[in-house]
This record gives C-alpha cells, sequence and structure tokens, in this order.
C-alpha cells in the first residue's frame, strides 16, 4: 500500500527521515507531502511515531481525472465497502490544482455521490444513516490526475493530547519536535527555551530525549477499522515503549509571565515528562548558562502589530546580548516571522531555513553561541 504524509511546508525531509528510520520503502518527497510503500502494520506504527508529519493518509486509487464522468468512475470503482461499515459517516474534503475540475465544492459532491452509490448498493440501502463512526474521505487533483485517501489519524498528529490549554500563542507540537531535530539535540546537553509559552517546545524536547513516541497516548480514527487488526495497534505501541529510554536529562523553560510558567508544568504533567523538564519565571534578557555545550531553541513573540513589533525588536536586542555570553559551543535554533529578526538580534544568521506555523511564514535562524559583543 502507498501512504502519505501531509506535513507543513518545509518539513518535508524531515518526515522522509522519520520515514526511513522507521524502516519504510521507497520514501518520496514532495512539496507538503511525503509518500511511502508499506504494509497494515505501518498504519499504527506511522501514527503513534512520527513527531513532525500532520496525519497519515492511505491512499485508495489515483486515476486520470479530466472530467466529472471519469472522477465519479474511478471513485466508484474503489471498494469502499472493504473499509466503511453500513453506519459510517464519510465526508470529503479535498484540493484542486491546474486541474479542469477546479471547483472544490462540485469534486466533493462527486466524490460523496460515486462512494455513497456504491456503498448503498452493497449495503441494499438508499440512503445511508451515517450515524456511525467517521471514515473521512480526502481528494488531491493534481495536473488532472486524481488521488483518494482514508485519512487514518483523525484528529491532526500534532495534537499529542498534553495540551489541553495554550498560552494563546502556541506552535503546532509537530513544528516544535522539527525545530528540537534541527537542533540536533538528542539529550546529552542542556536543552532550554527562555520563551516557553504553553511549554511545547521542552516537552517535545523531552519526548524526543527519552525517545518516547509522541502518539502513545492518543486515539487514532483507524482504530476502529474492522479492516485493521486491533492486534497490529498493540504490537505497534509496544515496539515503540521497547524503545524509550531512561536517563537523566537537563530540559529547562523560562517565560516572563508566571501564568505560562505553570501551565508548561501542568501539560509537560499531562505529557508524562515532569521527571525531566524544569519550568520557572525568568526574563530571556538575563538569559545565562556556563556549561560549554547546549542547545537554545525557541520561539520570542513576533509582534504583529507596528507598536508590538517595536517592543518585539527591544526584545531580541536584548536577547541577542544575552545569546552573545553563551559559549561557543552553544546551537541556537530561533524562530521568527520577523523580517528584521536578524537586524535587531545583532547578528546575520549562520543558516536560515524557510517553515511555516501553520499559515504564517517564518524563519528558523541558526547561530552559536559567543560572536561579536
Ligand atoms: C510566541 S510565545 C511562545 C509560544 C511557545 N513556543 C508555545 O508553544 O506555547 C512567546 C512567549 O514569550 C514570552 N515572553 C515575552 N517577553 C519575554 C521575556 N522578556 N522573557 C521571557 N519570556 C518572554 C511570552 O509570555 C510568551 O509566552
Amino acid at each position: 500500500m502507498t501512504l502519505t504524509i501531509p506535513c507543513l511546508f518545509g518539513l518535508e525531509s524531515l518526515v522522509a527521515d522519520e520515514l526511513k528510520r522507521l524502516g519504510l520503502q521507497n520514501v518520496r518527497a514532495e512539496n507538503g507531502r511525503v509518500h511511502c510503500d508499506g504494509g497494515p502494520a505501518d498504519i499504527p506504527r506511522l501514527n503513534i511515531n512520527l513527531r513532525c508529519g500532520a496525519r497519515v493518509l492511505l491512499e485508495l486509487a489515483s486515476f486520470p481525472a479530466p472530467d466529472f464522468e471519469a472522477l465519479f468512475q474511478g471513485v466508484a470503482a474503489i471498494p469502499w465497502e472493504d473499509y466503511i461499515p453500513r453506519d459510517g459517516e464519510f465526508p470529503v474534503k479535498g484540493y484542486s490544482i491546474s486541474s479542469q475540475l477546479h471547483s472544490v465544492p462540485a469534486c466533493q459532491a462527486i466524490v460523496k455521490k460515486a462512494a455513497a452509490t456504491r456503498l448503498g448498493r452493497i449495503y441494499g440501502c438508499e440512503t445511508l444513516p451515517e450515524t456511525g463512526d467517521r471514515y473521512q474521505i480526502q481528494f488531491a487533483l493534481i495536473k488532472d490526475t486524481a488521488t483518494v485517501y482514508l485519512d487514518t489519524s483523525g484528529d491532526g498528529l500534532y495534537k499529542r493530547g498534553y495540551r489541553a490549554h495554550n498560552n494563546g500563542a502556541p506552535l503546532r507540537e509537530t513544528l516544535a519536535a522539527a525545530l528540537v531535530l534541527l537542533s540536533r539535540f538528542r539529550g546529552k546537553d542542556p536543552f532550554c527555551d527562555p520563551f516557553c509559552g504553553s511549554g511545547t517546545i521542552p516537552i517535545e524536547a523531552a519526548l524526543i530525549a527519552k525517545n518516547r513516541a509522541p502518539g502513545l497516548d492518543r486515539r487514532f480514527a483507524a482504530q476502529k477499522w474492522q479492516s485493521l487488526p486491533a492486534r497490529l495497534w498493540l504490537d505497534a505501541a509496544e515496539e515503540a515503549m521497547d524503545k524509550e529510554f531512561h536517563g537523566q536529562y537537563d530540559i529547562w523553560g523560562g517565560d516572563i509571565d508566571p501564568a505560562c510558567v505553570e501551565l508548561s508544568r501542568h501539560n509537560a504533567e499531562l505529557a508524562g515528562v515532569e521527571d525531566c523538564v524544569r519550568f520557572e519565571a525568568a526574563d530571556a534578557g538575563q538569559f545565562r548558562r556556563d556549561s560549554a555545550y547546549g542547545q537554545l531553541v525557541t520561539n520570542p513573540p513576533y509582534g504583529e502589530r507596528l507598536l508590538e513589533k517595536r517592543e518585539a525588536e527591544a526584545l531580541y536586542r536584548a536577547f541577542g546580548k544575552a545569546a552573545r555570553t553563551l559559549p561557543e559551543g552553544w546551537r541556537l535554533v530561533v524562530l521568527s516571522s520577523h523580517t528584521e529578526f536578524e537586524r535587531a538580534f545583532g547578528r546575520s544568521a549562520e543558516k536560515k531555513r524557510k517553515l511555516y506555523n501553520g499559515m504564517l511564514k517564518c524563519d528558523a535562524f541558526f547561530y552559536h553561541g559567543g560572536g561579536n559583543n
């Protein structure tokens, strides 16, 4: 089977690496998604283990669809009854790029009608009740080729289950994990996030340090699929738990707002990593560390309006000054959408990487500690 993992733009190569590490074959990355070949057992494995992917889609068919008739026939040929039971709810969503069938609502209606016609015929009912579990159908029409998927994840994989509340400007867990991986933190050195907000980055760092699979504490849509034996989910969870480390870690999050510190502690408890992360109320402008090595990964406030932008720049200046006191062995990754970040921070980045925080275009700026004072 072909499995497709959509992801935030900029994370494709990290997702591809994750898939290869999990032993998946024929991994192909393209803009915003990564494909691979796998078997039924890989559906639970990917859902439970992936840190940077948005969801896991099972590809059901791919065929030329230059007109509605071709789209209808291609969808009606899919053996939907193998997946969707008589009472299953099957909403449809999708998108169209560079295709003659460009009206997404019209394509949605055709896909729905084709699946419903087939299921109605096989289950012997004119109207399907759709009162049961949800089976989300997705389609992508690209250059007149339709690809039809069933979503195996349900809630997006960024929903790990530990962040019941946030501080209003949270980072997607998948992006936080990506930043930690880009910093090359593996649990050995001290790790700090001086603008921790609801604690997402330190919590993802702790999960990575412990090699704890991020999806062990939540449920997935395909867990209800009768076509997928329940044993596969248990095997995947066991395999993931066997790989966990139990060590000593030095992971720290700071925020000037004591309410954020409380929230971060609460979220760390929900994530089961409270034993290896510390949170403190602290001003990032006063951030100091003596250890020769470490990783600092953070996303300071961006400032969206003009006045806030100026405040953000003053904050970057103070933080830049603090960062220059760090020993050279420190690696820094700072995520910001502020166009003047480097100027305010006081140093050009050694490397930059374009990323998207949801729809917001950002840069990850890479530095080492030290620098000209
Ligand atoms: C964009 S949010 C961080 C969001 C975080 N990554 C998360 O996922 O929840 C920026 C945070 O910086 C904090 N902050 C603002 N000024 C600060 C300062 N001088 N020192 C430390 N934290 C500060 C804010 O309270 C806010 O929680």
